[in-house]
C-alpha cells in the first residue's frame, strides 16, 4: 500500500546518531514522520537523542525509536523489520574517514559494503524496497568540467572510503535492474558543514579532524593552534582548493524532499545536493573569522594527496524535480558551526 502522509510513514534511518543522520532525523520528526534509528554508536554519542528531543519537543520525539545495533547484524535488523512496518530506509551508516580508509581497506570495504548487502537483503525479505543512499560528490573524482551535473561521468575514487560510495551506488542500481519494484535514490552530497541553528547539534569528530570545517572550528575555540591550508598553488582565484559547502540543515531537508518525491515510485534516480557555489579554503577561514570575531591563524602546507582542485554542483535537477534548493550561505554555515562549537567545545561528551 502506498502511504502518502508522513504520519503514516515509517522511516528507518541507519546511522541516525551521526552528523548528517541526526539533522535528518530532526527534519523528519518535524514533518511528522515515524522514525526508527539504527546506530551502533561506533562514531556517535547517544546524547544526541536528548538534543533531538529538545529541538523537536516531546510530542514529536514520541515518534522516534532508537535501536542500538550494527546494520551488519542480520538478526538485529530482522528484529527491527519484524517489529516496525518500515516504508523507507535512509542509509547513512558507514565508516567515512578518508585517511583511515587508506590504512584499513579491509575494515572499510567489509563494513560499508557488507552492511549495505545485509540491509538490502533484509529489506527485500520484508518487502521493503525503498532506499535513499548517502552518496558523495567523491564519485565524480577529478572533474573535466564544472559545474557537475548528475550526468557528469563517475571517475575512479582516490581512496577506499570513496570506492565504497562508488560501489554501493552500483550495487543499488543492480537491485533495480534485477527487480523493478525497487525504489532507489542516490544523493550525492557536496561538502556538508554547519550545525543546527539551535546550537544543540553539530559535527563531533573523534580525534584530529580530517575535514576543513571541524578543524577551523577547533582552532576558533582554542583547541588547535592554526589551520593548515593544504596547498595555495592550485589553479583557482586565490590558489587554494574550492568546494561546494552546504549547510547540514539544507542537506537534511534535501532527504525529506527526496522521500516525499519517491513515495510510490520505482526506479533509480541520482541527485546532487549542493549549493552550486564554490568557496576557497581562504574564503572559509575569512568567513569563520567573521563568525567568531577573531582573525584565525593559518599556515600554508603542501597539497594533500588525493585532493581535487575544485568542484561544485549543478543543482538544477534537485530544484526542478524535488522542489528543493539550499537556502543557507557560507556566513550562516559558519555562524551555526561556531554557535555549536562555542557552546559545546568538546562536542557531545564535553
Ligand atoms: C572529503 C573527502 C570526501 C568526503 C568529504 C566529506 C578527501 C579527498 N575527500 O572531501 O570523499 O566525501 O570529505 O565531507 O578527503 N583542507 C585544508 N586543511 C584541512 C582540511 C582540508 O586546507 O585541514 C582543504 C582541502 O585541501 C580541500 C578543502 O579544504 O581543498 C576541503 O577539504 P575537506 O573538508 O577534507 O573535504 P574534501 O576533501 O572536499
Amino acid at each position: 500500500m502506498i502511504n502518502t502522509q508522513p504520519k503514516d510513514t515509517c522511516v528507518l534511518v541507519t546511522g541516525g546518531a551521526g552528523f548528517i543522520g541526526s539533522h535528518t532525523v530532526v527534519e523528519l520528526l518535524q514533518d511528522g514522520y515515524e522514525v526508527v534509528v539504527v546506530d551502533d554508536l561506533s562514531n556517535a554519542s547517544e546524547k544526541v537523542f536528548d538534543r533531538i528531543d529538545q529541538i523537536v519537543g516531546d510530542d514529536a520525539a514520541e515518534h522516534l525509536t532508537f535501536v542500538r545495533a550494527d546494520v551488519a547484524d542480520r538478526d538485529a535488523m530482522d528484529a527491527v523489520f519484524d517489529e516496525f512496518d518500515i516504508d523507507h530506509v535512509i542509509h547513512f551508516a558507514g565508516y567515512k574517514a578518508v585517511g583511515e580508509s587508506v590504512q584499513k581497506p579491509i575494515e572499510y570495504y567489509s563494513n560499508n559494503i557488507g552492511n549495505t548487502l545485509v540491509l538490502a537483503d533484509v529489506m527485500r525479505n520484508h518487502g521493503c524496497k525503498s532506499i535513499i543512499f548517502s552518496s558523495s560528490a567523491t564519485v565524480y573524482g577529478d572533474p573535466d568540467s564544472l559545474p557537475l551535473t548528475e550526468e557528469s561521468p563517475k571517475k575512479p575514487a582516490t581512496n577506499p572510503s570513496g570506492w565504497t560510495k562508488w560501489m554501493i551506488e552500483e550495487m543499488l542500481r543492480s537491485l533495480v535492474v534485477a527487480d523493478p519494484e525497487w525504489n532507489v535514490v542516490l544523493l550525492r552530497y557536496f561538502n556538508p558543514i554547519g550545525a543546527h541553528p539551535s546550537g544543540l547539534m553539530g559535527e563531533d569528530p573523534k580525534g584530529i579532524p580530517n575535514n576543513l570545517l571541524p578543524y577551523v572550528a577547533q582552532v576558533a575555540v582554542g583547541r588547535r593552534d592554526a589551520v593548515h591550508v593544504f596547498g595555495d598553488d592550485y589553479d583557482t582565484p586565490d590558489g587554494t582548493g574550492v568546494r561546494d559547502y552546504i549547510h547540514v540543515v539544507d542537506l537534511a531537508r534535501g532527504h525529506v524532499a527526496a522521500l516525499a518525491w519517491m513515495d510510490g515510485r520505482t526506479g533509480c534516480e541520482v541527485f546532487n545536493l549542493g549549493t552550486g557555489t564554490g568557496t576557497s579554503v581562504l574564503e572559509i577561514i575569512k568567513a569563520f573569522s567573521a563568525a567568531c570575531g577573531r582573525e584565525l591563524p593559518y599556515v600554508v602546507e603542501p597539497r594533500r594527496a588525493g585532493d581535487v582542485t575544485a568542484n561544485w554542483a549543478d543543482c538544477t535537477k534537485a530544484r526542478e524535480v524535488l522542489g528543493w534548493q539550499a537556502e543557507f550561505g557560507i556566513s550562516e554555515m559558519c555562524r551555526d558551526a561556531w554557535n555549536w562549537q562555542s557552546n559545546n567545545p568538546f562536542g557531545y561528551e564535553g
